[in-house]
């Protein structure tokens, strides 16, 4: 958004009074005086008018070890949510980037940069530089050896009519595996194992890209993601 957009509609200057308030040095961006009215400005833009803060939200980024039975919802009714186990920080403006199943546990990413959470969860389609999301998966039934063979294939999906990217499955022991998928449909791990006529008992997310959940995390814990990981994302 530009600078004299953002002053009028968030901060209800009239136009005119913008313009003044420009060109008589009021303005600051990121501490900067800023006199042209077109200046490119992002929600974490620090803006000052007369010496007075406009906007001063910080891009925040944190990885949960997420519970099962915990709802990776900002707010719910009934179930408690993956924000209430964020304790001791300003959770009001975070949102989840890549859903969990209440069932599944591991890694839950959470920031309030709606622009990186849309560039690490957007779909792409084969080759465009997806990103692997790795999981370890508990089945009910022994995984046959052909498993591979279709999941690198790709799933037919009949309610979306796509097939998935092929994926790697690499099987650890009779009923365990990892999983390494490129996109994150709707129960995804679950409808590839049920189109193969297995069942995931219990499912767990380990990588999301170069986002690797932190072994000391145990269960229920959270850290902040540290720059290289948020910057990974940006650099892809
Ligand atoms: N696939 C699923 O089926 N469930 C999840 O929680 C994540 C991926």
């Amino acid at each position: 958004m530009h600078l004299d957009r953002f002053l009028c509609k968030q901060a209800d200057y009239s136009r005119k009074t913008v313009l003044q308030l420009l060109s008589q040095k009021q303005v600051k961006v990121d501490g900067n005086v800023i006199l042209h009215r077109d200046y490119p400005i992002t929600p974490f833009s620090h803006i000052e008018v007369q010496g007075k803060q406009i906007q001063n939200a910080t891009a925040r980024y944190y990885m949960l070890n997420k519970p099962a039975g915990i709802l990776s919802a900002t707010t719910d009714p009934i179930h408690c949510t993956a924000l209430t186990l964020l304790t001791g920080i300003n959770t009001t403006d975070l949102h989840i980037a890549g859903r969990l199943d209440r069932a599944t546990t591991g890694l839950l990413i959470l920031t309030n940069d709606g622009k990186w959470s849309r560039q690490l969860t957007e779909l792409k389609p084969i080759g465009a530089n997806q990103i692997p999301k790795v999981y370890l998966v508990e089945t009910a039934y022994a995984i046959s050896p052909t498993t591979a063979q279709r999941f690198k294939e790709g799933i037919y999906f009949k309610t979306e009519n796509v097939t998935t990217s092929p994926a790697q499955l690499d099987i650890i022991h009779e009923t365990l595996a990892r999983l390494t998928i490129y996109e994150g449909r709707y129960h995804q791990v679950k409808r590839m194992f049920a189109a193969v006529g297995n069942r995931v008992t219990q499912l767990h997310r380990e990588q999301v890209g170069s986002i690797i959940l932190e072994p000391a995390l145990t269960t229920g814990l959270f850290r902040a993601l540290t720059p290289q990981e948020v910057n990974w994302v940006w650099k892809r």
